[in-house]
């Protein structure tokens, strides 16, 4: 027994040797952070080897994971948590304990980029949501890539979300009190749910009164934002490579355009000097973010490649900073929570400028020193709780 204890051991170090990764410098909570890393990085090796193997996916692998690090997680003695079945969509309803008057209410789309997670593996976060904003979350397990391409991840959140609100009285939820939030893909999600309701009102359907995208991912038209060059290769999970398969996945285009993806050159010539591009440009960013760590030599667009995407790549429910600003004007008051180290931070702050130059109401929540997702580790980094409750704080302003 001792001698297994020992070997294992000695493996583990080896392992951790081999994948170890160290954090850049200004990371916040730097050991914790490349703990976490190193264990994105182990992730990646077995999906890498059991593809190699022939055993299953890539994708799989990452998913039976992260579907069993959910698991682990410590339940919070102060909400209740069930499962229930809405228009047909599986839903994790997180709801303060011993409440018994109508509560906010508040849907919440995970991240894992359209094709990896399911709510367990953002439970802590909307545990702690419901508990400190004192309302029904309600976290959507919608359909996933490749499987289920755009738009059924978009229709599963849209689906549940006016459930929600019209059977508000059902589930102990004021209707007039309902918020949206997401993290990354499910930031985007956000987005594109609210955009559709805001812009289509159904005067049946009471509006959203705030949204907290977290760190989303809003559109694929510009991967040579100053953010996307400075960290195409991480820190931590995010790369440009990943947010290019994940994007592939979703829109279920052919992962031979993964090359044009890396390079840019998925937009064409035209498109790229299109009305399109200018929502998306860099000159919107505050100007302590427009230094590119690297000059952007561009070469032109792949015009087969540019046409076959277009019409998802432009479409503002899949990619929500395509809207016009007619539209984008008409969301409710948003909370926008940032990390610097993240290669979606500019896909957050054009969001923020833009809604500011329409006179939405926007509060930035930035966190300098963390990653991408740093969120999903709120019982282990201390900033990370902190931004919770700052999110807590912004959102029960409007709710
Ligand atoms: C994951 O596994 C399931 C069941 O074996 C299979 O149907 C599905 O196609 C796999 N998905 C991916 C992306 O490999
Ligand atoms: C993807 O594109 C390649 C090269 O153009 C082509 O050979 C292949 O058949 C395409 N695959 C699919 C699934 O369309």
């Amino acid at each position: 027994m001792m001698k297994y204890i020992v070997m294992m051991s000695i493996f583990l170090v080896v392992f951790a040797y081999f994948v170890y990764k160290p954090f850049p410098k200004g990371a916040a909570e730097p050991w914790k952070q490349s703990m976490v890393a190193t264990g994105y990085e182990i992730v990646e090796l077995l999906g890498f080897v059991s593809e190699t193997l022939g055993l299953t996916s890539h994708i799989n692998v990452t998913r039976w994971i992260t579907t069993m690090s959910g698991l682990v997680f410590t339940a919070r003695n102060t909400v209740l948590v069930s499962e229930e079945l809405i228009d047909g969509v599986k839903v994790r309803i997180s709801r303060p304990k011993n409440v018994h008057h109508t509560l906010p209410g508040l849907m919440y789309f995970h991240g894992g980029g359209f094709v990896i997670c399911d709510p367990g593996c953002m439970a802590s976060v909307t545990d702690l949501l419901s508990e400190e904003l004192k309302a029904v979350v309600i976290s959507v397990d919608y359909r996933l890539a490749p499987e289920h391409p755009y738009p059924a991840a978009f229709d599963d959140c849209l689906a549940a979300t006016r459930h929600v609100i019209q059977h508000a009285d059902r589930l102990g939820i004021d209707k007039y009190r309902i918020g949206l939030a997401g993290d990354s893909a499910g930031g985007g999600l956000t987005l594109s749910v609210a955009l559709k309701l805001s812009s289509n009102l159904d005067p049946q359907l009471a509006p959203i009164k705030v949204i907290g995208p977290i760190y989303p991912g809003l559109q694929a038209f510009d991967f040579r934002l100053p953010s996307y060059i400075q960290f195409k290769d991480g820190p931590s999970l995010l790369s440009l490579r990943r947010m290019a398969m994940f994007y592939l996945n979703y829109m279920k285009a052919n992962t031979t355009y993964l090359t044009a993806f890396l390079s840019n050159t998925h937009v064409s010539k035209s498109l790229r000097q299109s009305v399109y591009a200018s929502r998306v440009s860099p000159k919107l960013l505050p100007p302590r973010l427009q230094t590119y760590s690297e000059a952007p030599e561009q070469q032109d667009g792949d015009e087969d490649v540019s046409n076959e995407i277009q019409s998802i790549l432009l479409d503002p429910f899949f990619a929500p900073l395509m809207s016009d600003d007619a539209t984008l004007k008409m969301l409710p008051p948003t909370c926008v929570l940032i990390a610097e180290l993240d290669i979606l931070r500019d896909d957050g702050f054009l969001l923020a400028e833009r809604l500011k130059g329409l006179g939405v109401q926007v509060q930035l929540l930035y966190y300098e020193g963390y990653e991408h997702a740093f969120l999903s580790f709120v019982d282990i980094y201390s900033g990370a709780a902190n931004a919770v409750h700052d999110l807590a704080k912004c959102l029960s302003q409007y709710l």
